[in-house]
């Protein structure tokens, strides 16, 4: 099987990182949002990520200018039709998932991948919508996807062997450094790294330590780049708090239930970096904590 052209569809934080790669690594791209708000905002997102890569001497400004022109934005969900590809990164929401790949079918041939950049939902569940199971995969990427080099390869019991092979290789092919998975809820990373999450902002309810403490203990005492409060209001908040609830509705083990103190930032719209405010406040040159 042989990939040419990439179809993104959702042009949020990961769908414009997919994009990004696909394209730097020389694919035709189209990504795909459903109005032109949203696919501004997120061609604005990826172009400025070009420009820092450009600025920090990762890329040439000529392969930015190459990528720019090996993508394609659209509307119009029919302009997939040609896609070897389709790569899902719109809301982590089943039924919206499941009714975008029930359209793909009416539009992509018998022969187009259909990946999911998932977090926490199954693949096998994704493909209930369709009769062509085998061309369903996992694609889970990390944020920022130019610079994490994981790739989550999820394989359902009913992904063609074939289609796997593909995607493992698409996935080497973009530089990214990628895993078998299998078809598990969270995956590998996020079956371990939600409860870490959530069992730090548990440390913080139960006064263990500052927010800043808590940070700079595992930044420094584990090695990890960024604190778990920099990296919950990094990923977002209220992404955090939706992949939670999806792993404590699958598992039912506490260690995957948000905590209350999530629920009530989610609650007062304090998503972390992408709303100004989160477990930091953005406003200024440096994040600051929140008195909570
Ligand atoms: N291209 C584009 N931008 C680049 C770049 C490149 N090659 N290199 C650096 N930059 C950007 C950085 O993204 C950063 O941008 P912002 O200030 O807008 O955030 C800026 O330039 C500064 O970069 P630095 O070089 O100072 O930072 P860094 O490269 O040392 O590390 C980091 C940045 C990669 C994000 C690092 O802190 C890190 O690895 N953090 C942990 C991230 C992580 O764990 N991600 C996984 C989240 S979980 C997930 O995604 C799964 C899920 O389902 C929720």
């Amino acid at each position: 099987m042989t990939i040419q052209k990439v179809g993104v569809a959702g042009c949020g934080i990961m769908g414009s990182g997919i994009a990004q790669v696909a394209a730097l690594s020389g694919y035709d791209v189209i990504v795909r949002e459903v109005n032109k708000t949203l696919l501004d905002t997120g061609l604005d997102k990826l172009k400025i990520s070009l420009s820092k890569a450009v600025d920090k001497e990762k890329i040439a400004q000529q392969d930015m200018e190459d990528a720019l022109g090996r993508i394609h934005d659209t509307l119009n969900l029919e302009e997939f039709s040609d896609c070897d590809l389709v790569i899902e990164a719109i809301v982590e929401d089943l039924d919206a998932k499941k009714e975008l790949f029930a359209s793909l079918e009416d539009i992509c041939s018998g022969s187009t991948i259909f990946a999911s950049n998932t977090s926490s939902l199954t693949i096998s569940k994704i493909a209930e919508s369709s009769d062509k199971t085998g061309r369903f995969v996992g694609l889970h990427f990390f944020n920022p996807v130019i610079q994490m080099p994981l790739v989550e390869v999820v394989k359902s019991s009913e992904t063609d062997e074939d289609v796997f092979d593909t995607a493992y290789e698409f996935a080497e092919d973009l530089g990214k450094k990628p895993i078998a998975c299998k078809d598990e809820t969270g995956f590998v990373v996020n079956r371990l790294l939600v409860p870490f999450l959530l069992d730090a902002i548990r440390s913080l309810e139960s006064g263990i330590a500052s927010i800043t403490d808590i940070d700079k203990g595992m930044h420094l005492g584990a090695g990890h780049p960024m604190g778990p409060f920099t990296l919950l209001d990094y990923v977002g908040l209220d992404t955090t708090h939706h992949i939670a609830n999806i792993m404590y509705e699958e598992f039912g083990e506490e260690r995957f239930a948000p905590p209350k103190l999530l629920t009530k930032l989610v609650e007062n719209e304090m998503y972390g970096k992408k709303s100004g405010r989160g477990f930091y406040e953005y406003t200024g040159e440096k994040p600051v904590p929140v008195e909570l």
